[in-house]
């Protein structure tokens, strides 16, 4: 009896316990967060935890957690689209990325603002991806994160994790066509106000017709290691890169555009001079005009565009007055040559005087040359006959 009475005892202890430690465990993770969704199912402790237990509780969209700044953080992941993400495709797992975080509750997490939980968790990104990654690390963005704006760039805001498709054709390492069209929409969620220039502009409205000959913003800026676009060496290098196009016959017939652009323009009185600074000390400032200071950055039109195109005078005037400013006549225009090459049609004093010295220049420094080898001869010719004498 009394041995009986004893064993139920110890029974009624462990239950009681065990009820105890329940009740306690129930309200830490309460305290926490209110009402945790259940989760799926319990990995087994030597197993990688599996997507869906994760998205047992993920997967549910009102799962929220208020952070310190007082802002709500969606935990929503969504699952159809985390399974058509290029990460889920090559069995990247949510445990890949989220390297310390295996069971519920999770290991201890401390961000004041949203922006804190991206730029606490971005840097998970080098583990994999270390090229774009060491390339970031010398881009104007890192630059502008170091200075203390918390705002710029970080993988995360131009890549999902969680819904990223792929960018590049596997085989070739190309650029998939809708990949490209979208790049600048990508720039657009901060540089909002450049995109609304460009996406009118004569290379981003072809864009959005899905031409891929016209330049998206890293075609002129670079992607992971975007640099300082108003130094003074990517201002003398801007006619190099608007060349790389504009002298491509492959492109460039296309549309019936000339290739001359850079050749007439470094003839040029004004591109001359940009040249040698480009060749010679390529950081010193040049106060000469580079391709886009006539046909503007991001608004860069067709050159007959009534409104903007600079073939009309009076547009070019404008563009002229920014460094000549007393002039006021559209005539001053005349002295840009404009990009065409001198011919009997275009141009034709400028071609024939070219031509002139073409011609006259060879024929006088070869009548010069003729004529002082047959004094030297002469001369020679005339010694001897003195010194036989
Ligand atoms: C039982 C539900 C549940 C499961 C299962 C779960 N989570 Fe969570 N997760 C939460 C809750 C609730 C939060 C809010 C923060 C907290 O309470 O810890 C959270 C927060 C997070 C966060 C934000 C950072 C943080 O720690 O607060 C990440 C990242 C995360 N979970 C990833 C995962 C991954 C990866 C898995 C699978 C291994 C997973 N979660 C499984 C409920 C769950
Ligand atoms: C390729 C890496 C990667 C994978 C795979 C991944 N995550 Fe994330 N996750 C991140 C990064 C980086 C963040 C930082 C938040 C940000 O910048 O959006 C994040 C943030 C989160 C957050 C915080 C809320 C938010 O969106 O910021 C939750 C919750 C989360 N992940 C859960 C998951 C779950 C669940 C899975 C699997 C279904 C998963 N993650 C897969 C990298 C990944
Ligand atoms: C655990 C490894 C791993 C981590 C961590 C990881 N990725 Fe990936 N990621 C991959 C793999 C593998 C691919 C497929 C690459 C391929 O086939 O070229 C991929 C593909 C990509 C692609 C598409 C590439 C293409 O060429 O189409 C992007 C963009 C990308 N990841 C961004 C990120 C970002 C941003 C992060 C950080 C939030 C991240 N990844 C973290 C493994 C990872
Ligand atoms: C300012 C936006 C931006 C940031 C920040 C950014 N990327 Fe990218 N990333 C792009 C664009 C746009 C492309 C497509 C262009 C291309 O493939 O040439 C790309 C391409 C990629 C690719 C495909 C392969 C390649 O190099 O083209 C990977 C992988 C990738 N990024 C990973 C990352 C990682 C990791 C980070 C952070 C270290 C990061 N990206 C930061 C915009 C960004
Ligand atoms: C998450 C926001 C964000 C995204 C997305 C973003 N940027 Fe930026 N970018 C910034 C911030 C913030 C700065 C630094 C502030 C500044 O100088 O204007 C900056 C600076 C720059 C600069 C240097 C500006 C200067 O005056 O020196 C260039 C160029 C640039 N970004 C290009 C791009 C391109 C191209 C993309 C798309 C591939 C892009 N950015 C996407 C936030 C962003
Ligand atoms: C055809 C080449 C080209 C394209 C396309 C282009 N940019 Fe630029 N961008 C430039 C040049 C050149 C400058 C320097 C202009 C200057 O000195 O004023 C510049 C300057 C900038 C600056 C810094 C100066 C400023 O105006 O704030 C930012 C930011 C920028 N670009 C972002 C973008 C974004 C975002 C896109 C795509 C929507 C884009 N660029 C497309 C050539 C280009
Ligand atoms: C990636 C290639 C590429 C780059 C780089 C590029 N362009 Fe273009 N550009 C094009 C193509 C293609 C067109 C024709 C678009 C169309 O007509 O639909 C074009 C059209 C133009 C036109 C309109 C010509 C006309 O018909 O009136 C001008 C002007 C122009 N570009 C100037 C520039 C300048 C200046 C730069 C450098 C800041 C530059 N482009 C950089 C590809 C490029
Ligand atoms: C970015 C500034 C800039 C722009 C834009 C510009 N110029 Fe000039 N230009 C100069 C500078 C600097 C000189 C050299 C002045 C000097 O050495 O006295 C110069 C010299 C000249 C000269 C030589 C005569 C002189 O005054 O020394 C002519 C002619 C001229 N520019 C015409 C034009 C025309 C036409 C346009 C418009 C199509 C134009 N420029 C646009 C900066 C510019
Ligand atoms: C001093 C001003 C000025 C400078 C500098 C300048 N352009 Fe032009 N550009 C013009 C004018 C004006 C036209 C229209 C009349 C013409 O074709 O000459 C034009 C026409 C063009 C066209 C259209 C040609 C066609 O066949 O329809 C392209 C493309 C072009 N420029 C590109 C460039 C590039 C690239 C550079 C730099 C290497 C450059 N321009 C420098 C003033 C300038």
């Amino acid at each position: 009896m009394k041995w009986f009475s004893n064993r139920i005892r110890l029974a009624l202890l462990i239950v009681a316990a065990f009820l105890l430690l329940v009740g306690a465990a129930a309200l830490v993770s309460g305290a926490d967060a209110a009402k945790p969704p259940q989760p799926v199912a319990q990995p087994a402790s030597q197993d990688k935890p599996s997507n869906d237990y994760c998205l047992g509780c993920h997967g549910q969209t009102n799962l929220t957690k208020t952070l310190p700044s007082g802002e709500t953080l969606s935990l929503y992941i969504n699952p159809t689209l985390f399974h058509e993400g290029v990460h889920n495709q090559e069995n990247i797992a949510c445990v890949d990325c989220h390297t310390n975080i295996s069971t519920f509750p999770h290991p201890a997490f401390k961000a004041n603002t949203i922006r804190d939980v991206t730029l606490q968790l971005y840097t998970s990104c080098k583990n994999c991806h270390a090229d774009q990654y060491n390339k970031t690390l010398d881009s104007v963005h890192q630059k502008a994160l170091a200075a203390g704006n918390f705002n710029a760039a970080v993988c995360t805001d131009c890549h999902n994790p969680h819904q990223q498709t792929r960018l590049t054709d596997q085989q070739t390492g190309a650029l998939l066509p809708q990949a490209r069209v979208s790049i600048p929409q990508t720039c657009a969620r901060c540089h909002s106000t450049i995109y609304n220039t460009y996406k009118d502009s004569v290379h981003g409205a072809a864009l959005t017709t899905g031409n891929p000959d016209v330049p998206t913003c890293i075609d002129c800026h670079g992607v992971h290691n975007i640099q300082d676009p108003t130094t003074a060496r990517f201002r003398n290098d801007t006619p190099l890169l608007c060349a790389k196009c504009h002298t491509n016959p492959a492109i460039m017939d296309k549309y019936g555009i000339s290739t001359q652009v850079l050749n007439t323009y470094v003839a040029d009185f004004h591109g001359t001079t940009v040249t040698l600074f480009e060749q010679v000390s390529p950081d010193t400032p040049t106060n000469k005009p580079v391709c886009t200071d006539c046909h503007g950055v991001h608004d860069i039109s067709n050159v007959n565009n009534p409104a903007t195109g600079i073939a009309i005078k009076q547009n070019l005037l404008v563009k002229c007055q920014r460094c000549h400013p007393n002039v006021t006549t559209a005539s001053f225009t005349d002295a840009w040559m404009n990009h065409y090459v001198a011919s009997p049609t275009e141009y034709p004093l400028v071609y024939y005087v070219n031509l002139f010295y073409k011609i006259l220049i060879p024929a006088v420094i070869g009548g010069m040359l003729i004529f002082v080898i047959s004094d030297i001869v002469r001369r020679v010719v005339e010694a001897r006959k003195g010194a036989q004498h």
